[in-house]
C-alpha cells in the first residue's frame, strides 16, 4: 500500500477508498447519527443501562455518585469488594479512571500499579470527577463505579502494561472493520495510537491479525515484548465480539459508531464503551480504506429488519476475503 509509505495525493487516497476527516464527519457521523442519540454513548451510565436492557454484556454496575453529598456513601457502595473501577461518566481518553485491585492494611485501597490509594485520595478524586475535571467540556459530571474486568491472558506478550481492546466500526448495525490496540512502553501503557501504541488490523472474518502499525509504520513484532504480531495474534471468541458490536445499533440508534470491546477471562467479551466519533487510524492499521467497505455495505444491505447476529453473518460474507 503505497499510500501508507510516501507522499500521496488526495486522489490516491480516494482511489484506495480511504475515508477522510471531512467525509467521516459530514457523510457518516453527522448524517447517520441523530443528535438526540449521542447521549447514549457520550454518557457511560446511559450506555451501561442500555447494554443491560438489550442483553449486551458489559462490566457490572456497582453504584453511582452524583453529588458531593453522596461521596460519604462511597465506602458503603464498595463494601465487601476488593476490586472495582471508578470513572467519570462523561470522560474520555482514560482520564479520571481509577482501577482498584485490593485493600491495604491501613484502611485504604491498592491501585492497579500496586500502590496504596488512601481513602482520602479517593474522596478527593470523586469530588474532582463531580466538578467536571475530567469530562467533556468541563461540565459537572457523575462518578460511575463498576466491576473490574478480569482481563484474559490470551493477549499476554502482545501488550506492554496496558490492557488491549478491540475496536469495531459498525455502520447501520453491520460490522465494517476491526482493529486491536496494544499499548507499548512508548505509549506509557495507554492504548492510544497517537501516543505510540500499536494498532493491529483484525480480519473481520477470522479475528486474526492482518498487519500491525506503530507511528504510521508497519511493524512485525511488538517493540517491547518481541512477540510476532501478525503470525500469532488471534482474538478468541471473535464471533461474540462481532455480535456485541452489532448489538450497539439497537442499543443506541446510531448509524455509525465504534464499539470498544474487552475480553474477560470468565465472562467473555464485554462492551466497554461506544464512540460516535471513532477515529480514522483503523484504516492505517488495516492498510485499507473504510470508504470502499462502507459503499459496498450501502449498496448491499436491503431494507429488511435483521437481528444483530444476521447482520454479522451478512458482514462476514461480504468481507470474507479480508
Ligand atoms: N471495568 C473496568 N475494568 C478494568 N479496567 C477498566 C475498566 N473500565 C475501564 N478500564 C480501563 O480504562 C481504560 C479506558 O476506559 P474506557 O471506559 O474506555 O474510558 P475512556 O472513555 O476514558 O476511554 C480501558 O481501556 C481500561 O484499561
Ligand atoms: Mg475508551
Amino acid at each position: 500500500m503505497s499510500w501508507l509509505k510516501g507522499w500521496v495525493t488526495p486522489g490516491d487516497l480516494r482511489a484506495a477508498g480511504v475515508l477522510g476527516m471531512n467525509e467521516r464527519n459530514y457523510g457518516y457521523i453527522l448524517k447517520e447519527n441523530k443528535r438526540r442519540n449521542f447521549k447514549n454513548v457520550d454518557d457511560k451510565l446511559i450506555t451501561k443501562q442500555l447494554a443491560h436492557r438489550f442483553g449486551v454484556s458489559s462490566p457490572g454496575f456497582i453504584g453511582l455518585i452524583s453529588c458531593q453529598y453522596e461521596i460519604r456513601k462511597f465506602e458503603e457502595l464498595v463494601a465487601g469488594r476488593n476490586e472495582f473501577v471508578i470513572k467519570p461518566t462523561r470522560g474520555s481518553g482514560g482520564r479520571g479512571i481509577v482501577v482498584i485491585k485490593g485493600r491495604s492494611d491501613s484502611g485504604g485501597y491498592i491501585g492497579s500499579n500496586g500502590k496504596v490509594v488512601p481513602l482520602s485520595y479517593i474522596r478527593e478524586h470523586l469530588s474532582n470527577i463531580l466538578s467536571g475535571l475530567y469530562s467533556l467540556g468541563g461540565a459537572p459530571d457523575k462518578a460511575l463505579i463498576e466491576e473490574c474486568v478480569e482481563f484474559t491472558d490470551a493477549f499476554d506478550g502482545f501488550s506492554y502494561q496496558g490492557v488491549p481492546d478491540v475496536r469495531i466500526i459498525v455502520f447501520r448495525g453491520y460490522p465494517v472493520m476491526a482493529m486491536m490496540r496494544l499499548s507499548t512502553a512508548a505509549s506509557g501503557g495507554r492504548a492510544n495510537l497517537h501516543q505510540g501504541a500499536v494498532g493491529v488490523g483484525i480480519s473481520l472474518s477470522s479475528g486474526r491479525a492482518r498487519r500491525a502499525v506503530m507511528n504510521g509504520r508497519i511493524v512485525e513484532k511488538h517493540p517491547d515484548t518481541g512477540r510476532d504480531l501478525c503470525k500469532e495474534l488471534v482474538v478468541p471468541r471473535w464471533r461474540e465480539h462481532l455480535n456485541i458490536a452489532a448489538g450497539g445499533y439497537e442499543m443506541t440508534g446510531l448509524g455509525y459508531f465504534g464499539a470498544d470491546i474487552v475480553l474477560d477471562r470468565k465472562r467473555g467479551p464485554m462492551l466497554l464503551e461506544l464512540n460516535a466519533r471513532p477515529g480514522l487510524a483503523i484504516q492505517i492499521a488495516n492498510g485499507e480504506g473504510l470508504g470502499r467497505r462502507l459503499e459496498r455495505l450501502k449498496s448491499g444491505i436491503s431494507g429488511l429488519e435483521l437481528s444483530p447476529a444476521e447482520r454479522v453473518d451478512f458482514s462476514l460474507k461480504l468481507f470474507s476475503s479480508d
